[in-house]
C-alpha cells in the first residue's frame, strides 16, 4: 500500500517583544521609509533573555502536536532546520526532544540556512513514505538577534526571531507532501554567512574584535539570486508534480523582502493575493518563516483541506528549494491530547537522568581511583 506524509498539525511561537522600524531609528542610520520601501518589513519580535533556539522550537512543537492530536511520546523523529541553533553541536532537536519529552524519537539538525524548514520537511516526508517512521516533527526556530550585529544596518533592519513546526503524519489516503525539489549553489557560500565560530576559523579575541561572530551579507546579490530562484523553483515543483500553476491555491514564499515575492509573483504570472506575506510584523526568521505564515494562513482560513500549497525559499548557501502539498490539517478521528502537561513530566525525567549520570559517573571515578 502507498504511504503518504500528511501535515495534521502546525504551531508556532513569536517571542513578546516587537522591535519597530522606529526603534531601529534609535541604533542605526535608517529611517522607517528607507525599511519599508526597501524590504516591506515593519516590525519584528526579539526573544526575551530567557528564551533560545530549542525553547522556541519546542513551544511552537507542542502547539503543533495540541492541532494534530499526538502526543509527545508518539513522535519518531524529530528534524530542527536553524540558522541560529542553540550549539555546532548537540543539535538544536535533541535539547527539544528532552523538552517535549519525546522519549522515543531520534532527533537531529539539517543546517541550509532559511531553505532549511523546506528541506527538513522532504527529509522527514521521505522517511514517513518509505515506510521507516510514522509521525514526524518538523520545526524552523530561530533566535537571529543573538547572531546580528545591531551596529550593521545592511542587516539588522531585517531579521526576527521565532519558530513555526508542523507534524507530519502517515496515512494510506493519498495527500500531504506531493514533490519537492532542493538545490544549492556553494560558489555563493561567502554572500551570506556567519564567518567565525566554526572549525574554519574558531572564535578568538581576533575573529570578535573584527565582528566575524555576526551575520555578514552582500545583500545585492543575494537579491538577483533570490528573484531569479524563487519563479523558477515554484515552476520546477509544479511540472515535478504533473501539476499547473493554476491548481495552486496558495504560494508561501520565505518572508525575505517584499520586492523579491513581486518580483516572483511577476515572473510567475501569479497574483500577489496568491502569496502568503506577514513579513511586515515578523521581519525575515530564517527557517521559521515559512512555517509561521502557513500557520497563519491555516488559522485565517487561506489554507484549507485539500487545498495545493507551494512552499519555496531560499538562503544562505546558496541554497533555494520548494515543495508542493496538499493541505490536510487535522485527522478527523484524533484523539485529544494536552502535550503541555508532558512537559512537567520530561523536565522531572531529565533532572533525574542527569542525576544518575552524574552519580553514576562519580562512582566510576572513584572506584578507578580505587575509592
Ligand atoms: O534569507 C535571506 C536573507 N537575505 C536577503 O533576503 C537579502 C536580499 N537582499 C535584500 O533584500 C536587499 O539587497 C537589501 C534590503 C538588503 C538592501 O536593499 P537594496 O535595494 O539592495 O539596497 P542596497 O544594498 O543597494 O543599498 C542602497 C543604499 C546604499 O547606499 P548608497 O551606497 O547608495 O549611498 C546603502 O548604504 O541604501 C543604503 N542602506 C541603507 N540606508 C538606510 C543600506 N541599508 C540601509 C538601511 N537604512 N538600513
Amino acid at each position: 500500500m502507498s504511504r503518504y506524509a500528511h501535515i495534521t498539525g502546525w504551531g508556532v511561537a513569536l517571542p513578546e517583544h516587537v522591535l519597530t522600524n522606529k526603534d531601529l531609528e534609535q541604533m542605526v542610520d535608517t529611517s522607517d521609509e528607507w525599511i519599508v520601501s526597501r524590504t516591506g518589513i515593519r516590525e519584528r519580535r526579539i526573544a526575551s533573555p530567557d528564551q533560545t533556539t530549542a525553547s522556541l522550537g519546542a513551544d511552537a512543537a507542542v502547539e503543533a502536536l495540541k492541532v494534530a492530536g499526538l502526543k509527545p511520546t508518539d513522535v519518531d523523529l524529530i528534524i530542527v532546520a536553524s540558522s541560529s541553533p542553540e550549539h555546532i553541536f548537540p543539535a538544536t532537536a535533541c535539547i527539544v526532544q528532552d523538552i517535549i519529552g519525546a522519549t522515543r524519537a531520534g532527533a537531529f539538525d539539517i543546517s541550509a540556512a532559511c531553505s532549511g524548514f523546506i528541506f527538513a520537511l522532504n527529509m522527514a516526508a521521505q522517511a514517513i513514505r518509505t515506510g521507516s517512521i510514522n509521525n514526524a516533527v518538523v520545526i524552523g526556530a530561530e533566535t537571529l538577534s543573538r547572531i546580528v550585529n545591531w551596529q550593521d544596518r545592511n542587516t539588522c533592519i531585517l531579521f526576527g526571531d521565532g519558530a513555526g513546526a508542523f507534524v507530519l503524519q502517515a496515512s494510506g489516503e493519498p495527500g500531504g507532501v506531493l514533490e519537492a525539489v532542493m538545490h544549492a549553489d556553494g560558489s555563493g557560500a561567502d554572500v551570506l554567512s556567519l564567518p567565525a565560530g566554526g572549525s574554519k576559523l574558531p572564535t578568538s579575541a581576533d575573529t570578535v574584535a573584527h565582528g566575524l561572530h555576526y551575520v555578514h551579507m552582500d545583500g545585492r546579490p543575494v537579491f538577483r539570486f533570490a528573484t531569479r530562484v524563487m519563479a523558477e523553483a515554484t515552476q520546477e515543483v509544479v511540472a515535478k508534480a504533473g501539476l499547473t500553476l493554476d491548481d495552486i491555491d496558495l504560494i508561501v514564499p520565505h518572508q525575505a523582502n517584499y520586492r523579491i515575492l513581486e518580483v516572483a509573483a511577476r515572473g510567475l504570472k501569479m497574483p500577489m493575493d496568491k502569496f502568503m506575506v506577514n513579513l511586515d510584523r515578523y521581519g525575515n526568521t530564517s527557517t521559521a518563516s515559512i512555517p509561521i505564515a502557513a500557520a497563519e494562513a491555516a488559522e485565517k482560513g487561506r489554507l484549507r483541506r485539500g487545498d495545493k500549497v507551494v512552499l519555496v525559499g531560499f538562503g544562505g548557501g546558496l541554497t533555494y528549494g520548494a515543495l508542493l502539498a496538499e493541505w490536510t490539517g487535522p485527522l478527523p478521528d484524533r484523539p485529544e491530547v494536552n502535550p503541555e502537561r508532558y512537559r512537567l513530566w520530561a523536565k522531572v525525567r531529565s533532572t533525574g537522568l542527569r542525576l544518575k549520570r552524574k552519580v553514576l559517573s562519580q562512582t566510576l571515578g572513584e572506584d578507578k581511583l580505587g575509592g
